[in-house]
């Protein structure tokens, strides 16, 4: 949550009596975090959100992860999808994941015909393609490529494609923000961060919706499901205000730190989680030392695996890497550029290349389809020649 916001009808004071035009009482909502001692806000409904007609199981297949063994560097070919089709939900394909996140990609091809809520921790979209309003109880978020969606654990969504939209969806375990260094005691962006609070987008508020009726959200927290009916529509609140809520940020807002020599990935952070770090790399200048090498150094991440999604542009480091190309590399494992990059890059004054990325503090587990889209060859691409065997 950058900062307060509030939009819509409110009462002068929270928790007093606010009235409809008919007489009848809001029924206010405390959404709040970390029981009653972080970020909240306060919602007003037309009705109360409790009113649940049923509540039954939601078989959601069973995701299967395995261990990164042998332990190793590998590279997921995940631009083209086995499915189509689906919404953005049904369409989730897990690809990575550990304790504290899980990672995926998706393709909503049509508008869900429910809504979901994972009160499980927040959700991090990152949109590679596509354009599409996200429904929410804080109104409406517009999106399109290359949009971050924060979504607050907890926020009832329904994602409205308007362009088939593939996605990255990081599910954490906990709360996406931003990283602490970014803000001043007052909690405001420093004059040195990367964006600033106009930057990010808020959802926009829009009539409430007063019918009543049998409403599915489709509820999850980490591992437990549940389809719930309710009565009233989600998004029937007249106004709200607070500090949690979702909101968008798109890349072509990020101002990267350039440096006279190689900055490193924490220079690129956009946000972060509890277990996790995100990094995004744009199209920007390269360092101005006259014998810079624009390219990373070779580096194991002793203590943290590394993923690296390619959104767009020339991936110069990485030979074989395709649009929707996810590389893993593993606690330890040393990379770097490929042979011939590094002179390759020399002289080169800029990138037009768009990848985000997320490291993990515990290992990272592999999915059945991260299995199915590896290029086993990865790990030998740092091979001078071919290797035969
Ligand atoms: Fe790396």
């Amino acid at each position: 949550m950058p900062s307060y916001v509030r939009a819509g009808s409110l009462p002068h004071k929270r928790h007093i009596q606010f009235r409809r035009p008919d007489g009848g009482l809001y029924a206010e909502e405390l959404f709040s975090t970390k029981g009653f001692e972080s970020a909240y806000s306060l919602l007003y409904h037309l009705r109360p959100p409790t009113a649940t007609l049923d509540i039954r199981p939601w078989e959601r297949p069973f995701v299967r992860l395995v261990e990164n063994d042998p332990l190793r560097n590998r590279h997921f070919k995940t631009g083209a999808l086995p499915r189509s089709g689906l919404d953005a939900i049904e369409s989730r394909l897990p690809l990575l994941g550990n304790d504290d996140i899980a990672i995926s990609v998706a393709q909503a091809d049509r508008p869900m015909e429910y809504f979901y809520r994972n009160t499980g921790g927040d959700e991090l979209l990152f949109v590679h393609r596509g354009a599409g309003v996200l429904e929410t109880q804080f109104g409406e978020l517009a999106y399109r490529a290359h949009d971050y969606l924060i979504v607050p654990t907890g926020t009832t969504y329904r994602l409205v494609p308007s362009a088939p939209t593939r996605l990255l969806v990081h599910e954490s375990r906990g709360e996406v923000k931003i990283p602490r260094r970014y803000r001043n005691e007052f909690g405001q962006l420093e004059e040195q961060a990367p964006y600033y609070e106009r930057d990010f987008r808020v959802p926009v508020l829009k009539t409430p919706v007063e019918s009543q009726g049998r409403y599915e959200v489709r509820v999850t927290n980490a591992g437990r499901h549940a389809v719930y009916v309710v009565q009233n529509h989600p998004c029937d609140v007249v106004g709200w205000d607070g500090y949690c809520y979702p909101y968008a940020f798109n890349l072509e807002e990020f101002a990267p730190i350039t440096g006279k020599l190689h900055q490193p990935p924490p220079a690129h952070a956009t946000f972060e989680a509890p277990g996790a770090a995100f990094c995004a790399f744009v199209p920007r200048m390269f360092d101005y030392h006259p014998l810079a090498i624009p390219v990373p150094y070779n580096h194991s991440s002793v203590d943290c695996d590394e993923v690296i999604y390619y959104v767009s542009g020339n991936f110069m480091s990485r030979r074989g890497v395709e649009e929707g190309s996810i590389t893993l590399h593993a606690a330890g494992a040393p990379h770097g550029p490929q042979p011939g990059a590094v002179e390759a890059s020399l002289g080169k004054t800029s990138t037009d290349e768009i990848a985000v990325m997320v490291d993990t503090f515990k290992p990272l587990m592999l999915g059945e389809w991260a299995l199915e889209s590896e290029d086993p060859e990865y790990y030998r691409s740092w091979l001078e020649t071919p290797a035969t065997t």
